[in-house]
């Protein structure tokens, strides 16, 4: 999970390659390197820090000449984030340069041999070894460094997305796949590379991406050349033409990428239901569900995996399986159930839930439960991500690129597309009534609307905020399909804000947490008035007479739990399942002013990333 970038061709590499990092900071931000090569010299310039640091310091310490280029954003794995383990790395003679995104696992052992046989390593880190493997096969078998690379990545174990070239070769990247993503670019006379395709997003439409075990030769006045690391088979690129805009990986006015993304949902779940939701015909069209429709009814239960976010939404989509659909379903880390040797049967259906589709855990997961022949359905935004290639079959959300660390749009839009899903099974297998279906198709194309409409809070929450900025714990209370929501708040006022905060079912409560509730203590509970309304103004009254501080997020018009609570913030009605796309957009909002607030970096938050490409 980190960022990779290249370029060879005819124009300066350096403010290429110095923006290229910047969009994909999103992947890791605790390092940044470039290095650039005029045919004849490398220059390097690594540091800690963002790539803000790297400019600054690269300003001074690097002649911004050469139209070859590599950087590097990481999150470290191996080796403390400081300047020295910062990528590019070199080879022991300086003559190959690397930058890695990924892990060798039997880096150590690999190290040791070359440490044997005279090798020096500079750093702590996997890429080094990497890189000197590779140079010591090229030495040693005399090859190019395009079979050198081959080679080398046959006797390393682990995953890895990486550009490497040579300076006795000015005009060559050789790049390789496994497990991280990797694009190329091709423009006229020019080649891009990166770990998805925002860095070269105003230069080419066209790209490729690589496939898990290829390779790829960029030569350049030459065609791409792939082939597969294994066994040297030719493998033949598939060139898409990719739909992004550039306006859609900016800022757009919004100080944040996440109060852009905030905002942006209403037209990302429109965007996520076009086509699909026709409510005057009372249709849901999609494709891959349609295609699959007698795994779907045939299915002994469906088995979600997920992270994070995702496996937030998984949560609610489990609600939403079993209230309309009448489908058992369980929702699973990714990363427990690839480990624990779950029963899997060939009429169970795994659904996998990423945004960004290349979770590492996820996409293990995956491979697991098709080996043993479930069916598997994707659940993913970004296009072409491994997660969506893998599967067989899936539905995209749409959303449109999410830059913030902190997942918003992605859970709404996921939570959509899940609903889509449940409500096709459900109308197949008449476990609603047509009224109840129509019902709800009406009520979802309306949710855009209602989600403009909860949005508007947005300078009451900022003054909330302003009155718990300096706490040290939050509690989230939901019940029902609120559950999954509190979670959901909590886990983002935690990732951005640093404090601790738990979600926890409101009924929950009396187990544990109230031990905690005393006049420091903000608790945030989703009361809306569909789902056990009465049980949790019960809770609230639980809390209240303990002295804890109580903001609620209500429906519009509730009188009750005003009297009781310190804040309430209204969203509008809506039924009761599809009450989560409304209810996480205040403490979305809530979890953004008070980082903002404390000083955080709310685009990127410490010790995280987007996306998630080790175990
Ligand atoms: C990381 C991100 C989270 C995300 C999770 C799962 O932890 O910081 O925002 O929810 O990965 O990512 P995915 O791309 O699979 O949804």
């Amino acid at each position: 999970m980190c960022g990779i970038v290249g370029y060879i061709g005819h124009r300066e590499a350096y403010p290429i390659i110095i923006k290229g990092l910047q969009r994909l900071e999103y992947r890791g931000y605790d390092s940044a390197g470039i290095v650039l090569f005029d045919g004849e010299n490398t220059n390097l310039s690594k540091t800690k820090g963002k790539v803000e640091d790297l400019k600054r310091k690269s300003k001074v310490s690097i002649s911004t000449n050469g139209k070859l280029g590599l950087g590097h954003t990481r999150w470290a794995t191996h080796g403390v984030p400081n300047d020295v383990n910062s990528h590019p790395h070199y080879s022991n003679s300086g003559d190959l340069v690397i930058i890695h995104n990924g892990i060798i696992e039997n880096y150590e052992s690999v190290k040791k041999a070359l440490v044997n046989r005279g090798y020096e390593f500079h750093s702590d880190t996997d890429t080094e070894v990497l890189v000197n493997l590779i140079e010591e096969v090229k030495n040693k078998e005399g090859v190019m460094l395009g079979k050198a690379v081959q080679i080398a990545l046959n006797q390393v174990v682990g995953a890895y997305a990486i550009a490497v070239f040579d300076k006795n070769k000015p005009d060559e990247i050789v790049v390789a796949k496994l497990g991280s993503p990797l694009a190329i670019g091709i423009g006229d006379g020019e080649y891009f590379i990166a770990s998805d395709a925002s860095p070269f997003i105003e230069f080419t439409n066209n790209a490729v991406y690589l496939e898990d075990g290829e390779m790829a030769i960029i030569r350049l006045g030459k065609e791409i050349k792939l082939r597969k690391i294994k066994n040297d088979a030719i493998a033949y690129p598939n060139i898409l033409e990719l739909q992004l805009n550039l306006e859609e990986i900016e800022k757009g006015g919004y100080d944040h990428f996440m109060l852009k993304e905030i905002y942006e949902q209403p037209r990302a779940i429109k965007d996520t239901y076009r086509g699909r939701l026709l409510a005057d015909e009372g249709i849901v069209r999609m494709a891959g569900i349609d295609q699959n429709m007698e795994r779907f009814l045939n299915a002994n239960r469906i088995i979600i995996v997920a992270c994070g976010t995702s496996w937030h939404a998984g949560l609610v989509a489990e609600y939403i399986f079993e209230d309309l659909a009448r489908i058992p379903v369980e929702v699973e880390y990714a990363s427990e159930f690839r480990y624990r040797n779950p029963v899997i049967t060939e009429n169970d259906v795994l659904i996998a839930i990423s945004q960004s589709g290349e979770t590492a855990d996820t996409l293990a997961a995956i491979k697991m439960a098709k080996e043993k022949g479930a069916f598997v359905f994707g659940v993913c935004n970004v296009v072409g991500s491994s997660i969506a290639r893998e599967t067989h079959a899936g539905a995209y959300t749409h959303a449109g690129p999410e830059i913030g660390v902190a997942s918003t749009k992605a859970f709404t839009t996921q939570i959509t597309v899940l609903t889509l899903i449940a409500l096709k099974l459900a109308k197949e297998k008449g476990s609603l009534s047509e009224a109840e279906f129509h019902g709800y198709l009406t009520e979802l194309e309306g949710i855009p609307a209602k989600v403009e409409k909860a949005l508007e809070s947005n300078a009451l929450i900022e003054t909330i905020a302003t009155e718990y900025k300096d706490s040290t714990n939050c509690l989230y209370l939901g019940r029902g399909y609120n559950f999954p929501v509190a979670l959901e708040g909590a886990l983002k006022l935690k990732e951005i804000s640093y404090i601790h905060a738990e979600g926890y079912p409101a009924a929950e409560m009396k187990h544990g947490p109230i031990a905690l509730i005393d006049e420091e203590m903000p608790v945030v509970v989703i009361a809306t008035r569909k789902g056990h309304y009465e049980k949790v103004v019960s809770n609230i009254q639980e809390i209240k007479s303990r002295s804890g501080r109580i903001i609620a997020v209500v429906t519009e018009g509730d009188e009750s739990v005003k009297e009781l609570a310190d804040h309430v913030v209204e969203v509008p009605e809506t039924s009761e399942p599809l009450t989560p796309l409304l209810t996480t957009i205040p403490l979305q909002l809530l979890s953004y002013h008070i980082a903002l607030m404390r000083g955080c970096n709310v685009d990127q938050p410490r010790n995280l990333a987007k996306s998630v490409t080790v175990e």
